[in-house]
């Protein structure tokens, strides 16, 4: 089939995951979230003794592990080696560690490779996808004809990955995530960066709601 491609990329607590889950759900498409096999690879390296500070040991191990992704925007699931490790992938240790394992080429290559394997089946049995991550509109699905860069102030962002984790500390949640933000916009392959021919949606005062409306307007138009 001629299956539909929404490529959403964007910073941490932009609103990319509930967004695309949203207008997946909307529209009858499936759902990508890249950024769950990142940290899935993560957790894997961490839990296997691998010294994720030496990039030539995490490329070595990196065609090791078995990532596989549901893609139900209802009950997305994340699985290695056969584990479920959908609660085990967001810890603050796999988050601290994500950006680093993410910038070594050999760990983007097998990623992106199985990614664009799961759009291409998506596409081929179903009406078509919706993928989230950093690199979407630039290197994974770049020809989607729907391209979203979701922003949000750095305190809206932090907000809302506070009330994500029931975490009282604002202050050190934005610390966090500006950081990464910094690591995953300044690394040398396949950079978090904001192409022309996205169409950049600021979401600091919209509704969860009002975004997801935005963004099946748009692809409704696209289609
Ligand atoms: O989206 P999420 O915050 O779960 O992503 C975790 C990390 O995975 C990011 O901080 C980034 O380092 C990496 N990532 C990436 N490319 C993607 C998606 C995520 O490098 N397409």
């Amino acid at each position: 089939g001629e299956g539909f491609v929404i490529a959403i990329d964007g910073p941490s607590g932009s609103g990319k995951s509930s967004t695309a889950k949203g207008v997946a759900r909307a529209r009858d498409l499936k759902y990508l979230d890249t950024g769950a096999m990142y940290r899935a690879m993560t957790w894997w390296m961490l839990t296997h003794g691998i010294d994720v500070s030496d990039p030539e040991a995490v490329a070595e191990a990196a065609p090791r592990p078995v990532i596989t992704m549901g893609i139900d925007p209802d009950a997305p699931t994340v699985h290695v080696d056969g584990v479920d490790v959908a609660q085990e992938i967001r810890t603050d240790i796999v988050t601290a560690n994500v950006s680093a394992v993410s910038a070594v080429p050999r760990v983007r290559e097998i990623l992106v490779a199985r990614q664009r394997e799961i759009i291409a089946e998506a596409c081929a049995t179903s009406p078509g996808i919706v993928v989230e991550g950093r690199d979407i509109t630039t290197v994974v699905a770049p020809e989607a004809p729907v391209k979203l860069f979701l922003t949000a102030s750095a305190d809206a962002r932090a907000q809302r990955r506070s009330r994500e984790m029931q975490s009282t500390d604002v202050m050190a949640t934005r610390e966090a995530l500006v950081r990464r933000d910094q690591l995953d916009s300044t690394r040398a392959v396949a950079p978090l960066t904001q192409t022309p021919d996205a169409i950049e949606l600021d979401t600091t005062g919209l509704t969860l709601d009002e975004v997801i409306a935005l963004v099946v307007k748009l692809a409704d138009e696209a289609r």
